[in-house]
């Protein structure tokens, strides 16, 4: 009996964790390396500029990265949207603020981008965030 409540708490928890996203604070070291360059050149745009909102910083009601429950809905509207809102700027529904370029006019709008595609890639969206990096790559290989 003990044994069986045990494993079952081995299973919830994680399940329960992969949606709200890591407990605490989200930094960089936390979070995998990704696979391919466009998203490491995010992840290194994320830490810079990104991540004291988004690593979950509740008074600014920034979508924490990691938590899919934050991000499904966002990543919903796809991944184009994403982008231009991050450039942008961005006024959801609470009110709550997204500035352009997260407040750092000096990242281009292809530094803004790879940033948005790292957040998605460790926020459920793989496949989404996968998916536009293989094509910005190719179109950057035929320019
Ligand atoms: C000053 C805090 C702050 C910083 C810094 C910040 N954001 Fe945000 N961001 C927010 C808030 C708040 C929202 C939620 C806006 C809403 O939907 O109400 C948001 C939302 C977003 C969204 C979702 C937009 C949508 O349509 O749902 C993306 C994508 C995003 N931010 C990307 C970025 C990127 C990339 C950076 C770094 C270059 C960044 N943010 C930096 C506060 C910030």
């Amino acid at each position: 009996m003990m044994r069986a409540l045990l494993m079952a708490g081995m299973i919830l928890t994680p399940m329960a964790a992969m949606a709200d996203g890591l407990n605490g604070f989200v930094t960089r070291d936390r979070l995998p390396e990704p696979p391919l360059p466009v998203l490491v050149q995010g992840a290194l745009v994320w830490e810079g500029t990104c991540q004291n909102c988004h690593g979950g910083n509740k008074l600014t009601g920034a979508p924490k990265v990691t938590s899919e429950k934050d991000w499904a809905p966002r990543i919903a509207k796809g991944i184009n949207t994403l982008n231009t809102h991050a450039i942008d700027g961005f006024i959801g529904p609470k009110y709550t603020q997204m500035p352009a370029k997260g407040g750092n006019p000096d990242l281009s709008d292809d530094d803004v981008r790879a940033a948005v595609a790292f957040m998605v890639w460790v926020s459920g969206g793989q496949d989404a965030a996968l998916a536009w990096a293989q094509e910005t790559q190719t179109n950057s290989e035929t320019e």
